[in-house]
């Protein structure tokens, strides 16, 4: 009897064990898991958000270049070797970069500027808490900038060059990012029509009326091809399908200047029936409405000069010689190694305040 009753007791403890230990563990057990459902919420607000994610395709985002109204910049010199290093191809442009841009932006309201990277470059999401660089926050703050990133084997895809590019010779070249470059400034005119220009200019005036088809001389021998206009389509179509040929078939890797300016240079002396450029400038009559603008337009300050741009001495120089001109292309390939201090009176300096007042202000002490 006592023994049942010792059995029975037992048994009671045990089951109250049992039960209080369930309602323990039920307890902790919902605790922690709301614990870790208001965790990952706050994760997904926070790091999901916060999350860097690439720039959309210029080819399969849903806001696509207007054909003929856009202008296009290319950054090719950040090609990356590892694509899935988010860290080291996180969105950086240079003040200067984003001055072109910004004065692409603002001289031309009605058109949309689309500065192409090759690769995938991430940045942070628009209302993420994480600070862009003030350089970028000055662009972006332009609802006409848009930036995208660019697949070279995608972009060339369905273009008279395709097949030649998939053999392979363009990436043998000595100057990669500049070949690749001069390629895909007149793809992306043969796609979308607009305006090309390198991102060593600062606009001066509006572009927003020259003619469709265009392009500016260096010097009595050569074009170049750092600002270049084609229409969409029709006669600058065809234009800018015969640079992809002249491109493809006159290709040489081991010359810097060849497949660049050496393509709109032979391709507008073929149209305009004259290897003379003298008589190439504002003929458009000659050229079958390709307007070839002389050297005051865009390149008033030859690369032999470029100093008048970055020294206070060649101030009065430099303001004199660009009087006229829609922009000025200041020779980054060359002054790329001297900076200028902010405010100092310089033509790029005062070039800069009144153009691209938001990225030179963002520059810091030296642009
Ligand atoms: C590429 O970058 C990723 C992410 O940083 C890294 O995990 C991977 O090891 C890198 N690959 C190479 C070949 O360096
Ligand atoms: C932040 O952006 C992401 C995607 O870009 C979007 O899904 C999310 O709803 C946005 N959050 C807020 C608070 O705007
Ligand atoms: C490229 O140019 C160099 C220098 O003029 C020349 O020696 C070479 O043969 C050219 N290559 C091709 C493939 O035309
Ligand atoms: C080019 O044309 C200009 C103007 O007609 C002329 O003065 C010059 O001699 C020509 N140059 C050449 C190399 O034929
Ligand atoms: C630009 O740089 C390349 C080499 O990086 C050089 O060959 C070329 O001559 C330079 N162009 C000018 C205009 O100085």
């Amino acid at each position: 009897m006592t023994s049942l009753l010792t059995l029975r007791s037992r048994l009671f403890s045990v089951l109250i064990v049992l039960v209080l230990g369930g309602i323990l563990l039920t307890y902790t057990y919902q605790k922690n898991a709301a614990k870790a459902m208001a965790y990952l919420r706050m994760y997904k607000r926070v790091h999901v958000k916060e999350m860097p994610r690439p720039l959309d395709d210029v080819l399969l985002a849903e806001h696509q270049p207007k054909p003929g109204r856009s202008i296009f910049f290319l950054e090719t010199t950040r090609v990356t070797k590892n694509i899935s290093d988010m860290k080291s191809n996180m969105l950086q442009l240079t003040a200067r970069q984003a001055c072109a841009i910004e004065s692409a932006a603002f001289h031309n309201p009605n058109f949309e500027v689309f500065i192409l990277f090759i690769g995938p470059i991430y940045r942070y999401p628009d209302n993420s808490s994480r600070r862009q660089s003030p350089i970028i926050d000055a662009i972006l703050s332009y609802k006409n900038v848009h930036l995208r990133q660019l697949n070279v084997w995608r972009y060339v895809e369905g273009t008279p060059i395709e097949e030649w590019v998939k053999e392979g010779d363009l990436f043998e070249s000595k100057y990669p990012a500049n070949h690749i470059s001069d390629l895909l400034r007149l793809i992306s005119l043969y796609r979308y029509g607009g305006i090309y220009l390198d991102m060593d200019v600062v606009l001066l005036r509006s572009m927003e009326n020259v003619p469709g088809n265009f392009a500016g001389a260096e010097s009595l021998r050569s074009l170049a091809n750092g600002v270049m206009g084609m229409e969409p389509i029709g006669f600058g179509h065809k234009f800018a399908e015969y640079c992809l040929f002249d491109f493809q078939h006159n290709f040489n890797g081991t010359l810097w200047g060849y497949n660049g300016p050496g393509v709109i240079t032979r391709v507008a002396q073929k149209f305009c029936g004259t290897k003379n450029i003298s008589l190439l400038l504002n003929d458009r009559k000659r050229c079958h409405g390709f307007h070839v603008f002389d050297d005051t337009a865009f390149y008033a300050v030859h690369s032999a000069h470029w100093r008048y741009f970055f020294q206070p001495e060649y101030l009065q120089q430099a303001l004199q010689l660009t009087k006229h001109s829609l922009l000025v292309h200041v020779w980054n390939n060359i002054s790329k190694q001297l900076k200028i201090k902010v405010g100092s009176p310089t033509a790029y300096g005062k070039f800069a305040e009144q153009n691209c007042p938001k990225a030179y202000a963002a520059a810091g002490l030296y642009f």
